[in-house]
């Protein structure tokens, strides 16, 4: 069974690599609210993920499925504009699917952006949070399987999954760009239903700052490859029962697309900095 996820995959890089022959550093996968940040990029060629043959394509209303090959300052980059998610019903091994092409093509460096409910009680809808750590084990492990020894080995650690070179760089570039910048632990849940109040209050008692249903599942594929990792999290709302009002969607797209231009900024200046490190 993993030698036909491998064998996929290396098709899907074939299938890519006949429309360009680009070769990313810094990988990112743009979650909700960053889908126009393509705009901020010197395009050298786009790949619809529908255009892949057995690549899985997103179902979210928002989500426009493609990679944008091109250049953030002078870093090569290749960018996915929408993700797969694990509650759209495809195995896990096809939500991580895109992660491990991307390394395939050459990129090293992993940003990932995402949308969260905020769990942290000091946090505030609009908030943008540095990942530090994650919580991934309410999701399926994407390693689950006999290991795919070309991609990386059986038991991987995962005591610096979000690198800390990294780190500080994005830290730096949030304080010459006056953006506050929240730090925490993310945890995803399946979804797509919401939490409880009571889930949420197993979180925080757990450790996890915010909520949400992607990323940390990427992480762990990306890890077990040996990219080098960073995230940061757009708190779109506080979690369930923490306000008076019900969760919704909507509610989040908003508060996405109204932070939407910080963010940009703020990963922008991101990543051209990652131009410069080894
Ligand atoms: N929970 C889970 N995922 C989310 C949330 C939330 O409150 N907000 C945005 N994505």
């Amino acid at each position: 069974m993993q030698s036909t996820v491998y064998e996929k995959l290396k098709k899907c890089e074939s299938c890519i690599r006949r429309i360009t022959d680009f070769t990313p550093r810094v990988a990112m996968v743009l979650g909700s609210g960053l889908g126009d940040y393509a705009d901020t990029i010197r395009v050298v060629a786009q790949v619809q993920y529908g255009d892949i043959e057995g690549f899985p394509v997103s179902t979210v209303p928002g989500h426009d499925g493609r990679f944008i090959f091109g250049y953030v300052g002078d870093v090569p980059v290749v960018c996915m504009k929408g993700r797969v998610h694990y509650y759209e019903g495809y195995d896990i091994s096809d939500v991580v699917l895109p992660i491990r092409l991307m390394k395939l093509l050459g990129a090293e460096i992993l940003f990932l952006t995402n949308a969260s409910g905020g769990v942290n009680t000091s946090f505030h809808a609009g908030d943008l949070m540095l990942i530090t750590d994650q919580i991934s084990c309410f999701a399926p492990n994407p390693l689950i399987g006999a290991n795919i020894e070309e991609l990386g080995t059986r038991f991987p650690d995962m005591s610096h999954v979000y690198d800390l070179g990294l780190q500080e760089i994005i830290k730096t570039a949030a304080r010459e760009q006056h953006v506050f910048l929240q730090q925490g632990v993310y945890a995803q849940l399946t979804g797509p239903s919401f939490e409880t109040p009571a889930e949420i209050r197993m979180l925080r008692t757990l450790g996890c700052d915010a909520v949400g249903m992607s990323t940390a599942v990427e992480a762990v594929a990306a890890a077990h490859m040996g990219m080098r990792i960073c995230g940061i999290s757009c708190v779109c709302n506080l979690a369930a029962g923490m306000t008076a009002s019900p969760l919704s969607h909507k509610e989040v797209q908003e508060a996405a697309d109204k932070a939407a231009p910080v963010f940009k900024n703020l990963v922008t200046e991101s990543v051209k900095r990652f131009g410069e490190i080894q």
